[in-house]
């Protein structure tokens, strides 16, 4: 019987640290909804890392395997900023770009994705 209720305990503040931890994550996705203003111009120095995969339209890597390179110019910011936030997160599970995107902060991702949105390597502003 004894067992039973110290169970119980246990279960319920285990409950309420899950409910703790499901508000804390709300919370903080609330914060990464805010809109934040991407600068094009510190885009573009932060996808200097990008271009040597993006920068060419058509490319395919080689290693580990082969596989396409999607085209990241003109593509709408609210897409690049999602699919940045998508690997980030691990819902995209690219191995590569969940490295990159891994150590790209909120302000950077919206840099970027403003870069891109405004043409990105074919055009728009120049490094
Ligand atoms: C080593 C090569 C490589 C580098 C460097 C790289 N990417 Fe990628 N990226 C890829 C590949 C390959 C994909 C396609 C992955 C997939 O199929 O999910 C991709 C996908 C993406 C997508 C999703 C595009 C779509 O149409 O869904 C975005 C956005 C993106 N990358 C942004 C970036 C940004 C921004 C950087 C620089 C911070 C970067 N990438 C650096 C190889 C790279």
């Amino acid at each position: 019987m004894d067992s039973v209720a110290v169970q119980g305990a246990w279960t319920g503040s285990r409950r309420a640290a899950t409910g703790l931890a499901l508000g804390l994550a709300l919370m903080m996705s609330s914060v990464v909804a805010q809109p934040l203003t991407g600068d094009p111009k510190t885009g573009v120095q932060r996808a200097t890392m990008c271009s040597g995969c993006h920068g060419i339209g058509g490319m395919r890597n080689a290693y580990p395997e082969v596989f396409r390179i999607p085209k990241l110019g003109h593509q709408y910011p609210e897409y690049i900023a999602s699919a940045l936030q998508a690997y980030r997160s691990g819902e995209r599970s690219h191995s590569t770009m969940r490295a990159i995107a891994a150590n790209l902060s909120d302000q950077a991702i919206a840099d970027l994705a403003a870069y891109y949105g405004q043409g990105g390597t074919r055009g728009g502003v120049k490094p």
